[in-house]
């Protein structure tokens, strides 16, 4: 199977109360864990690429990473998404690179502003088969490469603003503002999620899919683990998995996923770090990262609801 675009994927995980995993890679190493999870899953899949991961390791060798894993896996439907695209230009630039999807972030714009560049994208991309997410409100937490703000809960969507955005814009998904955030440090004190204006949005957009950006858990064991072997992330805490399960059977149907790949990977190889002083071998490392990794997804993948669902989705 070639790579696909999410229009069917997003049809059946409506319809049928799950969530796709999107999950980011920056590596060899990363995307190997995650393939190896969800074809052994049997599960639909979003790769996608930030403009973090583009000047780390060059679009061109994703690229050439992305096209082995659709090679090798006939049957496993694969999107390929631009996450957080942070102008025409570099939306432009994935569209004629042969991604599947791209997403414009322009919610630091002013609304309308925001519409008008998201159209320009929609513009261009529909006529060639890809299909556009589009965020609205502003997540918080602080990345490499994209920059949140401080205090989320005053950044939810405006259910309003969704509707009159979705028709305006044509968006094909809508990365709605939360109360999510980017990173590992979510929030300060207990984990709460708009559920109330998930429902709202949904409600108003029968059929639309919706997207949650910031959905790692930043699951105790690795923090735990990261901790225990030399590092220092007091406070550490992800979107519990309960909550992600509840968003995904109502309508998200795109939850991204890269702070839990980062910290599975760390924790690994703190851990080998720590109890073999002498190992310089970074196969002896990147091995247990990966495998980490693929354990995480596999889990991961059952918490979305989308394991055993490959074939409905192509
Ligand atoms: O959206 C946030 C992703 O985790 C990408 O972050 O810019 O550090 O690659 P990055
Ligand atoms: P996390 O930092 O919660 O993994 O979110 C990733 C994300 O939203 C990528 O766009
Ligand atoms: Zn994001």
């Amino acid at each position: 199977m070639a790579l696909v675009n999410t229009k069917k994927m997003f049809e059946m995980a409506y319809k049928n109360g799950y969530a796709i995993g999107a999950f980011n890679v920056n590596n060899m190493e990363i995307t190997q864990g995650i393939i190896n999870a969800v074809a052994e899953e049997k599960a639909p899949l979003i790769l996608q690429v930030s403009r973090g991961a583009r000047k780390y390791a060059k679009i061109s060798y994703l690229n050439a990473i992305i096209n082995v894993v659709v090679k090798e896996n006939p049957d496993i439907p694969i999107a390929t998404n631009l996450d957080h695209g942070d102008n025409f230009e570099t939306c432009k630039q994935f569209v004629d690179d042969g991604f599947t999807s791209v997403m414009i972030d322009a919610s630091h714009l002013p609304f309308e502003e925001n519409i008008a560049v998201t159209k320009k994208v929609v513009e261009y991309a529909h006529p060639r088969d890809v299909v556009v997410e589009a965020e609205l409100g502003q997540l918080g937490g602080i990345e490499e490469d994209v920059v949140g703000i401080d205090d989320v809960s005053k950044h939810i969507a405006n259910p309003d603003e969704a509707v009159e955005f979705v028709e305006k814009s044509g968006c094909d998904s809508l990365a709605i503002a939360c109360g999510t955030s980017h990173g590992a440090f979510k929030f300060k004190s207990e984990p709460k999620l708009a559920f109330d204006v998930i429902q709202e949005i949904g409600n108003r957009l029968p059929g639309f899919p919706l997207v949650m950006h910031g959905s790692s858990s930043v699951l105790k064991e690795f923090v735990d683990l990261i901790n225990k072997y030399g590092g220092d992330m007091p406070n550490a805490m992800g979107v519990p998995e309960d909550a992600v399960s509840k968003a995904s059977k109502m309508a998200m149907c795109k939850v991204n996923i890269d702070t839990d790949l980062r910290l599975a990977l760390t924790a690994k190889i703190r851990q080998v770090f720590a109890e073999k002083p002498g190992e310089f071998d970074p196969r002896h490392y990147l091995g247990p990262g990966r495998e980490a990794i693929y354990e995480m997804v596999k889990h991961k993948l059952h918490v979305l609801g989308c394991a055993g669902k490959a074939a409905e989705c192509v």
